[in-house]
Parts: C-alpha cells; sequence; structure tokens
C-alpha cells in the first residue's frame, strides 16, 4: 500500500516539474535559436546542483519557526546581479552587510534572524514592456538580466548561452558565500525563467537556490510559475501588491501549500506601497487567518515606493520605505499576526541610488554613483540606517504593549 502511494506520489511529482509548460507563462523569452536553448537546457539538468535538498528542508523548517514567531528573516540584496560582480571582494561585502543587518534585527527581536541573500543567481528581470525604444528611435529588447542578454543597447537578443553562463556564474557566487567563515546565509532569486529554473530542478527541488519567489508579474492562479512552484518543497516566496485581492492570495496558498503541507513553504512578501499599507494589508491578513494557512509574512517595501526623477532614474526615499516598513509591522501586531521579515533592494557599496535624509538628500546627486542594472539600491550606510531604525521602532513598540 505504502509503495503504491510513493509510487503515486513520485509520478505526479515528475509531471508537475513539466506540466508547467501546458500553461500560459507570463515574461517568456522568444528566442530565436530554440534548438539552442533545449541543447542549453539538456546541459543544464546534467550539471552538479547548486544547493542539497537537505540545505532545503533545514530551511524550509526555519521558515516555518518564523511562521509561528520564533524567528526573523532578513533577505536583501540587488535587484538584478551583475556577472561582473562576481568577484570575492563585492560578494563578501554583500554577506558582511547581511549579517551586520542580522545582528541588529537579532538584538531587536530577540529572535534568531535567518539570513537570505538576492545572490547567486537573481539574474533575470520581468519587465512591463519587453520592447524599448531609444532615443535613435530604434526599437530593440529591454534587458531582461544576465541570464538572458546585455545591458548593452547594441546586444540585446536574448542569448541562450546566457543560462550556462548564469548557472556558472551562480555557482562560483555559491562557493564563494560557503567560504565566508560565517554564519549559513541561504541563496534566493526570483524563479522568472522557467527553463532555466526547471532546468535545475530534481523532482521535488529547485536546486539552484535555497528559495525563490514568485514576482508580482508572474503570480497568475493559471499560470505557468504557479504551477511550477506547486510541485517544490523550496520555501517559495510570493510577491503580493496592491491590487491582490484576499481571495486570490488564499487561492494561491491552497495551491502552494495544499492542506498546508508542507509547512513554511509560502512566504507572501507584500509590496504595497507605504499609502496603501492601511487599506489593502488588513484584509489580506484577517482571510489568510480565516483560512487556517500559517505562512511567513514579510514586507518588501522597495517595490511599491519607486518613482522616476526628471533626468530619467528611478529612484526611492528612504522615508518610504520606512513608513512601509514599519506601518505593516504596525498592522501585523494589531491583528494577532506577525511580521517575519523584511526583503530590501542593497548593495554593499556607496552607490547613490536611493535618496534619504543624510547621505544622498538631492535627486541631482543620484548621478554620481548610479550603477544599478535595474532598480535602486540602498547603499551600505542607507541599508543599515533603514535596519537601525526599524529596530528600534520594534523595540520602541513592544515597550508599549
Ligand atoms: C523584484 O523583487 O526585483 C521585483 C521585480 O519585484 P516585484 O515582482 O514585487 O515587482
Ligand atoms: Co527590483
Amino acid at each position: 500500500m505504502s509503495q503504491t502511494a510513493t509510487f503515486v506520489q513520485v509520478g505526479q511529482r515528475d509531471k508537475c516539474l513539466d506540466s508547467w509548460q501546458d500553461k500560459p507563462a507570463a515574461q517568456a523569452v522568444g528566442y530565436e535559436d530554440t534548438d539552442l536553448l533545449q541543447q542549453v537546457c539538456d546541459t543544464l539538468k546534467h550539471l552538479p546542483p547548486l544547493v542539497s535538498p537537505e540545505e532545503i528542508e533545514t530551511a524550509r523548517h526555519q521558515f516555518y519557526d518564523v511562521a509561528v514567531g520564533k524567528a526573523f528573516i532578513v533577505q536583501a540584496g540587488d535587484c538584478a546581479e551583475s556577472f561582473l560582480d562576481v568577484r570575492y571582494d563585492i560578494i563578501r561585502r554583500k554577506v558582511e552587510l547581511l549579517h551586520e543587518q542580522a545582528r541588529i534585527l537579532e538584538a531587536a527581536f530577540n529572535k534568531p534572524v535567518i539570513r537570505v541573500g538576492r545572490i547567486a543567481g537573481q539574474y533575470a528581470k520581468p519587465r512591463s514592456n519587453p520592447l524599448e525604444t531609444l532615443p535613435s528611435g530604434e526599437v530593440v529588447h529591454a534587458f531582461r538580466g544576465h541570464i538572458i542578454n546585455s545591458e548593452n543597447e547594441n546586444d540585446r537578443a536574448p542569448d541562450a548561452t546566457r543560462l550556462l553562463s548564469g548557472y556558472f556564474h551562480a555557482a562560483v557566487s555559491h562557493n564563494t558565500i560557503r567560504h565566508l567563515p560565517t554564519p549559513t546565509i541561504y541563496t534566493s532569486h526570483e524563479a522568472l525563467h522557467l527553463p532555466y529554473e526547471a532546468s535545475l530542478s530534481r523532482e521535488d527541488y529547485n536546486l539552484s537556490a535555497t528559495t525563490v519567489w514568485l514576482g508580482e508579474r508572474t503570480r497568475q492562479l493559471d499560470g505557468a510559475h504557479v504551477e511550477y512552484a506547486r510541485g517544490l518543497r523550496n520555501p517559495i516566496g510570493v510577491k503580493v501588491g496592491p491590487t491582490a485581492t484576499a481571495e486570490e492570495i488564499v487561492a494561491i496558498l491552497d495551491v502552494l501549500s495544499p492542506d498546508r503541507v508542507p509547512a513554511g513553504k509560502v512566504t507572501l512578501i507584500t509590496r504595497l506601497g507605504h499609502k496603501r499599507v492601511r487599506a489593502v494589508l488588513p484584509a489580506l491578513i484577517r482571510a489568510v487567518q480565516l483560512s487556517g494557512h500559517v505562512p511567513v509574512w514579510m514586507s518588501d517595501p522597495c517595490h511599491g515606493n519607486i518613482w522616476t526623477t526628471p533626468d530619467g532614474h528611478k529612484t526611492r526615499r528612504v522615508s518610504d520605505m520606512l513608513h512601509e516598513l514599519k506601518e505593516t509591522y504596525a498592522v501585523h501586531r494589531e491583528l494577532g499576526s506577525h511580521l517575519g521579515g523584511i526583503h530590501l533592494e542593497q548593495t554593499g557599496d556607496a552607490v547613490t541610488e536611493c535618496l534619504d535624509e543624510v547621505h544622498v538628500t538631492d535627486a541631482g546627486d543620484l548621478a554620481e554613483g548610479y550603477t544599478s542594472l535595474c532598480d535602486p539600491r540602498l547603499s551600505v550606510d542607507q541599508a543599515l540606517d533603514v535596519v537601525r531604525d526599524f529596530a528600534g521602532f520594534v523595540r520602541g513598540y513592544k515597550r508599549e504593549v
């Protein structure tokens, strides 16, 4: 009996890994040479995994601790990693920053803090428009991340060999992180480009990162990304933007974690914009509470607070980000829920991409050190300021109640 049950389950799992191909995939990439894409995927399928199932199981159990309030997560890193940043010093600075933030949060929450980098594979980006019109009037593919094409306007055709390059850059980054003498850093990226993700998945696990997330643009209930993630045992993040409905979020939880199994699988990452937290979040929390699901709730105060300066720099204000973080924390406390983590775009260097009241005060200063391939990242100082300020708020909040 149990033999048969196991056999049936394995059959279903295998099917699940391919069944996403029958569903509409938002943000899919059109390659001219589809034979080459197939060859590259076949190669990836035989390359060694970057993380082990055991590590993923351990991480998911720890995420469950977060879901029930016993731990906290800091997940942070680049919006889009660059292949050119796969350098020892750059990786080390990013990792040190994460550890420093975790230490600050550990003291504030008085709980273990799990460290998760947007690192070692965050190479694919969703775009609101797949094409871009250059000042010359020429229309080219938009930049989709180093695993798809180059940011260079003359080299935008999607090239499938970049998937192999992405794998090797991710492998070197994993190797570097593992050899830094520090507590565990888990790796994560958006599971956006399914040919890559599926090629690095074996049975129940995506072995390209500890945890992956579904973006705001690819979390359709009947879409390929949810179908793909359904069969995984990795912790799976789901971005939740301001238009998400309570029914939709509960339905996603039901699909990704039917009967709430496996525990710790889903992290809801709200990114509502600082002005919309109070209007949107309470209904989502109440519906999830009523559903009986126990997800991790995380706040991404980055993606709902972006605006573009007159000279074309995408930016965000640290004050808006802090406002979203604090409102989110407070709403959870008020409803007997708890915020389990924060999700930030940042880098270990002194970039000038976000605005604050001390380091980069004027939109005119952004050009000086703006090197992001995509969204604006907090500089190392700003990233520490955000976490310190939030930690102070949490401490104060605890004293009031
Ligand atoms: C991101 O995390 O870089 C991103 C694109 O987020 P979202 O899907 O929430 O817009
Ligand atoms: Co981003």
